[in-house]
């Protein structure tokens, strides 16, 4: 999968896509991923990419010109799936998440200030939110929307790993997990995960999950409650 990112802020990207899951998937050629400067593509002499709005208020609008220019640029036959992160988009999903994961390319645009001029909308194809806050730029919930479209692209989780068996993938929130020792100052873990009892250690996970749910998440239970709370008995 091949993403470009367009933003003011290119610097901000590099260190979160060269760590970890996204450096691997991109050293071992599943993904692809580009930033891209706007500024590169003003006109004017200072560079400008953002001006007053029309109407009057606070802050200042991103000009239609250099993000025109650098998406017909960047992504000429509109191949890519464009997508304007703002916080008046559509909420980001794990089954939106999914979905991204089959285009082959997408093309992020990363909103700033008060936001962009409403014509850019001619050339995207939806807008996107991370969640009910507003952050300061597009950049991070750029580097989110990445992050978690990646998880789904095939071979990008290392082996074994599953996109799939995590919190909301099943409508749970995940059940606690632990590692050696045994017993590390004084807390020990629960017994059953000692026992190599595979079918306790499965019910004991899902009492977990679903304990966890009604505590941190009790309307996620709406949706799947009822197959949940049977499904253990
Ligand atoms: N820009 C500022 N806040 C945002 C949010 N919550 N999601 C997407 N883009 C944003």
């Amino acid at each position: 999968m091949r993403i470009d990112i367009l933003t003011l802020f290119p610097e901000m990207f590099a260190g979160p896509f060269s760590e970890s899951m996204l450096g691997r998937a991109q050293e071992n050629g599943l993904l692809s991923i580009a930033v891209h400067d706007i500024r590169a593509w003003a006109d004017n002499k200072h560079s400008k990419c953002d001006d007053y709005p029309f109407g009057g208020g606070a802050g200042l609008v991103m000009m239609a010109q250099p993000i025109f220019d650098a998406v017909e640029a960047v992504d000429p036959d509109h191949e890519a799936n464009r997508v304007l992160l703002t916080p008046r988009g559509k909420l980001l999903t794990t089954a939106r998440a999914r979905e991204l994961a089959r285009c082959p390319r997408l093309l992020l645009l990363c909103g700033h200030y008060e936001g962009v001029d409403e014509r850019v909308m001619a050339l995207m194809d939806e807008e996107v939110s991370i969640g009910n806050y507003i952050l300061t730029g597009g950049e991070l919930p750029a580097m989110v929307l990445t992050d978690c479209v990646s998880r789904f692209v095939p071979g990008v989780l290392g082996k074994g790993e599953s996109a799939e068996e995590e919190s909301f993938s099943k409508g749970l929130l995940e059940y606690p997990q632990y590692t050696r020792p045994a017993d590390f100052r004084g807390m020990a873990v629960p017994e059953v995960l000692l026992s190599g009892h595979a079918a306790n250690i499965e019910k004991w996970r899902h009492e977990q999950a679903l304990e966890k749910t009604r505590e941190n998440r009790p309307e996620l239970l709406g949706t799947f409650g009822k197959y949940y709370e049977n499904k253990g008995k």
